[in-house]
């Protein structure tokens, strides 16, 4: 079993990373095989809406004009079981890398010029997803502010995922090198197990 996690934030050993880091060691305590890809690292250009890549009909995503790295990342999506989103919220939503990711992935659609709005190819929710998320606000207040969460929950299902779990840290932002504490470290273990065990 293979789970891949797409990492929003900008800080390689920030909080998110710790938080990715304790699912994937939990999903690995159960036997996966695991991956990280930092949005940072990637080369991904924005979406042009030029939707090329919504017309044509199936579940087969369309062809992208760009050349970058998001064909490869899609790839590896598609090969994985598991997937974990995480982001850092900042003002109130997902990171400027997590959104240039997030717009990419209007080729998962089939909307060809006429229709209204777009269909998702990925009818069905063969794989699993967890959230992961942070903010500077307590948890409590953050989730109550923001629409990341619901808005990582559709790019789950527009990836074929099902959401089985979300951490959200709060109070992530008050030191320049913060600890992910042991009671989110166990939930984030936790929710990788579940991942991949049932
Ligand atoms: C540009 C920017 C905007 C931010 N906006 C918010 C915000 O709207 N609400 C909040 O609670 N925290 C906000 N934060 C704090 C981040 O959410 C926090 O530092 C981050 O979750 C820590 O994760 P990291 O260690 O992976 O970077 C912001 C931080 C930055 C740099």
């Amino acid at each position: 079993m293979k789970v891949t996690a797409i990492v929003g934030t900008y800080r390689k050993g920030g909080m998110i990373d710790q938080a990715v880091d304790a699912v994937l060691s939990g999903a690995a305590e159960n036997g996966a095989e695991t991956r990280k890809i930092y949005l940072i690292d990637q080369h991904i250009e924005f979406c042009t809406n030029c939707r090329t890549c919504t017309q044509t009909e199936g579940p087969k995503r369309g062809p992208c004009p760009l050349k970058d790295d998001m064909g490869a990342i899609l790839d590896e999506l598609d090969a994985s079981d598991a997937l974990v989103l995480a982001s850092p919220m900042n003002f109130w939503t997902v990171t400027a890398v997590m959104k240039r990711f997030i717009e990419r992935l209007v080729c998962l659609a089939y909307w060809p010029w006429g229709a209204y709005s777009p269909k998702n190819r990925n009818v069905e929710l063969k794989k699993r997803a967890v959230l992961v998320a942070s903010s500077a606000a307590p948890a409590l207040l953050a989730r109550l502010m923001t629409r990341m969460v619901g808005l990582m929950k559709n790019v789950s299902t527009i990836l074929g995922a099902k959401n089985i779990g979300t951490l959200f840290i709060g109070i992530a932002g008050h030191k320049a090198h913060p600890a992910l504490s042991a009671r989110n470290k166990e939930k984030a273990r936790k929710l990788g197990r579940k991942l991949v065990g049932g």
